[in-house]
């Protein structure tokens, strides 16, 4: 657990590239907005990160609006949470230097991540797709940053923001001035799977829209998502131990408890011995009904860029006035600046 001496303060971040889909919405987004009630946060558009792969310049700006409007058609306030991108806040990548040269090319070839997005590729992949995690423990760090709402995927991620925190503080011998980050995987949806397959992680970069169901889907993409999601030919089980080799059932269970706001085992007595069409039925139901106000909200935040573009920079202002002293500060430890 993070030390008492640092103020909690709650920090994540998404990528935009691409539409963001339920898995997005509910192993991350839907947390950052409650932890807004109680904590201060700083949510932030992870645009730098999207360049570690290819994306068309055109499509990146519209991608930052877009990943923007989701945070707040979705309950981010702005008013009250920091919003801002990546890239505005240059100090982000000062750090992530300096964290380059203090993290172990042996720690990063451990990242599955990176396994899992380079593939066969690995020697054509870009440089920064490697150290796309140093650049996150900056993205943390920067802030001092003591939570961390993220999906199940990131934990590793997470788990690498710690080791180069404490690095940082050992070879500096500055105990405890940067505080190691704790994850925050909470709700019934921590890892949302495929539509089509219940092995698969549901992702952006499927092929399959099928796979997914996209914040920008209308409700009639929505039911037939669902209708169409894979499942086995026998009743809901009716116990936890039920789901065992039941990937898709366990999937969607878990889908339906996080958007009713209820647990797991809420969502299995509920529907415990019944068959998969009545169950879709109420799933698909429960899902437009809180994805569509999302959507539409977004849609209209979307007819007005300029507002959205002035609500990042003023968000970038406010983050930086927190960033800069402390970025200057390792500056100063590092010897960069006497
Ligand atoms: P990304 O789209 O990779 O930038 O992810 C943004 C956030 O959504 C991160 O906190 C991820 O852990 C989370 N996330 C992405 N995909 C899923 C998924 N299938 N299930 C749960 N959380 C996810
Ligand atoms: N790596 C995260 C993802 O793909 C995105 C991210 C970048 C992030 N910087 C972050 C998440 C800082 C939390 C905190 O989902």
């Amino acid at each position: 657990m993070t030390t008492p001496t640092h103020k909690p303060l709650v920090f994540s971040g998404m990528q935009p590239n691409g539409n963001l889909h339920l898995g997005n919405y509910l192993g991350a987004l839907k947390n950052w907005v409650k932890m807004q009630q109680d904590m201060n946060c700083i949510y932030c558009v992870v645009d730098m990160h999207a360049l570690t792969t290819w994306v068309d310049p055109k499509e990146l700006t519209q991608s930052i609006r877009e990943v923007t409007a989701a945070y707040i058609a979705a309950g981010v306030d702005p008013a009250k949470t920091i919003l801002f991108n990546q890239s505005q806040v240059h100090e982000h990548a000062e750090l992530a230097w300096i964290f380059n040269c203090v993290a172990r090319m042996g720690w990063l070839n451990r990242m599955t991540q990176f396994k899992e997005k380079a593939g066969k590729n690995r020697e054509n992949s870009s440089v920064g797709l490697f150290v796309y995690p140093d650049l996150m423990a900056a993205d943390i760090l920067a802030y001092k940053a003591t939570h961390v709402p993220v999906g199940e995927d990131q934990k590793q991620h997470l788990e690498l923001a710690r080791d180069i925190a404490q690095k940082f503080n050992n070879d500096y011998n500055v105990p405890d001035y940067f505080p190691l980050p704790d994850p925050v995987i909470t709700g019934p949806a921590t890892r949302v799977m495929s539509l089509r397959d219940g092995s698969k992680k549901m992702s952006k970069s499927d092929e399959s829209d099928y796979s997914r169901i996209n914040l920008t889907d209308d409700a009639d993409a929505i039911v037939q998502k669902i209708r169409k999601a894979r499942t086995d030919p026998n009743p809901l089980p009716d116990s936890e131990k039920g789901f065992e080799g039941r990937p898709e059932a366990e999937n969607l269970i878990n889908i339906y408890a996080a958007l009713a706001d209820g647990t797991r085992e809420q969502a299995i007595a509920r529907f415990a011995g019944r068959q998969f069409s009545g169950f879709k039925n109420e799933l698909a139901e429960l899902t437009v009904s809180k994805i569509s106000p999302i959507t539409s909200e977004m849609r209209r935040l979307l007819g007005d860029p300029a507002e959205i573009d002035r609500i990042l920079k003023a968000g970038a202002h406010k983050a930086r006035a927190i960033c800069a002293p402390i970025v200057a500060e390792v500056k100063r430890m590092t010897g960069l600046v006497g």
